[in-house]
């Protein structure tokens, strides 16, 4: 019997990773028009969630928004309080809006393990255990979990943990393959990933470090794992499910012109729109305009302009401006050499300033 992880009969996945502040429903919404096959939202409180009174918070309801075209969406708790985390997965079953519950075992923000919660879990064992069983306890929905190998090179519990999702009876596990010591930095242990992968059934999306398509298919062919989960990438590339779609097909890829990145923006900035007041929504997009435009002519321009804009239909004008000059200059394609050193660590060494801000 076929014990891999990457057994070909399943459909290999390839999910679009959660990130805090980052990948509400408007950018899942574009991930998932590019073929992404599935999503978390961002991790929601479970000591504030299960307790919250109606109505709920505008943080809340804004992090459980989904939108139409979003497939296979789970909802993340985080918590290490047994009895907060079931009710909290009451709550969410009773939404009727997700397909699954996913216990986030990975955050490594120093005030949210200084409280035991996220990755602090995985020194604790027999407490992370308590919390699965009681989130599995509390829900008909299936559950996912969402890991690290561990919390420091001598205390990697991963391998104990996925077993246990797999006798509870988890529906698949998300592994990145990193320590909590390591954060966000660091290479990614392939092997360690591909040891685990091989030992269960319960199927295992690998995580951690994939810069492009090519990285993802070498990544799931190095782990053995059912499919891979992409998070840094994707806020620079959201196209990158499109772009493994055409490598798999033994197409090539190529880099996406002027065109399709200021549509992409407009639309993203139009579904934000949707779910944040407009004048925070625009302010977001600074952080997207900067990723998605880097490498084409006078984007600084760009950004600078942004900083004066809080109305959608100012966003626009200013977008669909540029794209003008652009067209007009006959320069559409993405030049590398002005491309800023940008690196997946640049993302996280920023947001974990802001993450620790709010933790
Ligand atoms: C800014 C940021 C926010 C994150 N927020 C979450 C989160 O809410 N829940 C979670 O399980 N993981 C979170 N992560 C971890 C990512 O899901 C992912 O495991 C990690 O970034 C490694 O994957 P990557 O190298 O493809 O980015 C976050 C990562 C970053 C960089």
């Amino acid at each position: 019997m076929d014990k891999s992880n990457n057994n070909p009969a399943r459909m290999l996945e390839f999910l679009l990773a959660p990130m805090d502040g980052l990948t509400r429903a408007s950018f899942r919404s574009i991930c998932f028009d590019y073929g992404a096959d599935g999503a978390t939202t961002e991790m929601i409180q479970s000591l504030a969630y299960g307790r919250a009174k109606k109505p709920m918070s505008q943080t809340f309801m804004e992090v459980l928004v989904r939108y139409p075209n979003e497939r296979n969406l789970a909802a993340q708790l985080i918590g290490s309080d047994p009895a907060a985390m079931a009710e909290s997965a009451r709550r969410l079953e009773a939404l009727g809006r997700f397909d699954a519950i996913d216990i986030n075992m990975g955050c490594p923000a120093r005030k949210v393990v200084g409280s035991g919660n996220g990755a602090a879990l995985m020194k604790t064992p027999d407490r992370a255990v308590a919390v699965m069983g009681a989130v599995r306890d509390a829900t008909t929905l299936p559950v996912r979990l969402k890991l690290r190998l561990g919390w420091d090179a001598a205390h990697i519990t991963a391998p104990f943990l996925v077993e246990q999702a797999e006798s509870m009876g988890f529906e698949s596990v998300t592994l990145h393959g990193r320590t909590r010591e390591q954060m966000y930095l660091g290479s990614v242990d392939t092997v360690a990933i591909r040891t685990i992968c091989d030992a269960v059934r319960i199927p295992v999306y690998a995580n951690g470090g994939i810069t492009c398509a090519g990285d993802a298919l070498a990544f799931l062919r190095d782990t053995h794992a059912a499919g891979v989960a992409i998070g840094r990438a994707a806020l620079k590339s959201p196209w990158i499910f499109e772009d493994i779609a055409t490598l798999r097909r033994g197409g090539t890829v190529a880099q996406r012109r002027a065109p399709e990145r200021v549509a992409l923006l407009i639309r993203l900035a139009a579904l934000t729109c949707g779910h944040r007041p407009e004048n925070v929504a625009i302010c977001e997009m600074r952080r997207f305009c900067g990723w998605i435009l880097a490498g084409l002519t006078g984007y600084e321009a760009v950004l600078a302009g942004l900083n004066h804009i809080v109305t959608l239909e100012a966003f626009r004008a200013l977008l669909e401006g540029y794209l003008d000059d652009l067209e007009q200059q006959g320069d559409l394609e993405l030049h590398s050499e002005l491309l800023p050193e940008m690196t997946l660590d640049t993302v996280s060494h920023r947001q974990a300033r802001r993450m620790a801000k709010w933790a």
